[in-house]
């Protein structure tokens, strides 16, 4: 095959809608824009479908996926909801909030998404996903749209550049907005576990429901796919650099740098200003250019540990694990 015949045709939004539409009810998937990152979708109901995402994405079966709705009609055919996490939901749906929460009988959820747990991931996207899901009538199944352990993609040509040869359609909704993933919380206990930091801040939880939020994994609580190395460019990535070494590219974060900066093969800045959410924006992106810089190690300056930057942090820390568990 030529290259010309087997990459994903990339549409704008409004010539993306129909084609993206046809291939959901066909079974076939679809990357599309969230405000998070470019999600694969496929109809969470069909179980070839689903396969699909775990086929194209290389990624192992173990690894369950997030459930995306439309209104809290959907959500509710498809989980039961707790007091807590239904204020969550109100305070923070349509946004970057993935709830866990118990499946509910008949649910029709295939059990391939939920890798045959008796619980489900769910969040209710904004914009083009959520208008896509309300004409589909059916929730979607969505990853981020990236190989299996690599850089998360935050616009269309990223998307390309890792599944193009593998998908047909990749709808351009430009550069997403938050640019990190959605944060993943399960009430448990009275408490608010929060299994993956991302686009909603713990602060911004604990405000909502005025109860502590416990970080990571307790005992049985646990997002299956947290393993330690993901989001993992080619180039090695050193943390809380105090100095740039020779041949090495540099992620800046704030105004002042670090010694020997000046011999940095590439140097990008995550905000300038140190601003958290221009610094979770740029995040992706930032990885995925300083990778294409030849270096053979990415240093990166310190970056604060609150707020957004804890969903900053913890994405630099899995890129710098060592490879050999890398997954999803
Ligand atoms: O922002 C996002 O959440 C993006 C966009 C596309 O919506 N999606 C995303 O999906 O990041 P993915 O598949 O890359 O991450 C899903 C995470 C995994 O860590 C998985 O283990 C966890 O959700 N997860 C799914 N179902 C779960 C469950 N029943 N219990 C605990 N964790 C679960
Ligand atoms: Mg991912």
């Amino acid at each position: 095959n030529r290259v010309e015949d087997v990459l994903a045709r990339i549409l704008p939004l409004e010539e993306a809608f129909g084609p993206a539409l046809d291939l959901l009810e066909a079974g076939d998937v679809v990357a599309l824009p969230t405000e998070t990152v470019y999600g694969l979708a496929a109809d969470a109901t069909n179980g070839e479908a689903v396969a699909r995402i775990f086929e194209v994405k290389g990624r192992p079966r173990f690894n369950p996926l997030i459930v995306h709705v439309s209104d809290m009609d959907m959500a509710q055919k498809i989980a039961v909801f707790d007091a807590a996490s239904l204020a969550l939901a109100h305070g923070f749906w349509p946004g970057p909030l993935t709830l866990v929460l118990p499946l509910r009988e008949g649910h029709g959820i295939h059990p391939l998404v939920t890798a045959g747990l008796d619980t489900v991931a769910i969040r209710m996207p904004r914009d083009f996903a959520r208008e896509l899901i309300d004409e589909l009538g059916k929730p979607l199944a969505a990853p981020s749209a990236n190989s299996s352990g690599r850089i998360t993609a935050t616009t269309a040509q990223a998307v390309e550049d890792d599944l193009g040869d593998r998908i047909e359609l990749i709808a351009d909704g430009g550069r997403t907005h938050v640019g990190v993933e959605s944060t993943i919380i399960k009430i448990a206990g009275g408490a608010a576990h929060m299994l993956r930091p991302g686009g909603v801040t713990a602060g911004e939880i604990r405000n909502a429901l005025g109860v502590e939020v416990v970080r990571g994994s307790t005992a049985g609580i646990e997002a299956p796919g947290m393993l330690a190395s993901h989001y993992a460019p080619d180039a090695g990535v050193r943390l809380d650099a105090t100095e740039v070494r020779e041949g090495e590219a540099l992620l800046a974060y704030g105004p002042k740098r670090i010694e020997g900066a000046e011999r940095a093969v590439a140097v990008l800045n995550l905000s300038e200003r140190g601003h958290m959410r221009e610094a979770a924006a740029n995040l992706y992106s930032h990885l995925k250019a300083l990778d294409g810089s030849g270096a053979a190690t990415i240093a990166v300056e310190p970056i604060p540990h609150d707020g957004l930057c804890e969903a900053i942090n913890d994405r630099l820390r899995r890129a710098a694990a060592p490879r050999e568990q890398a997954t999803a």
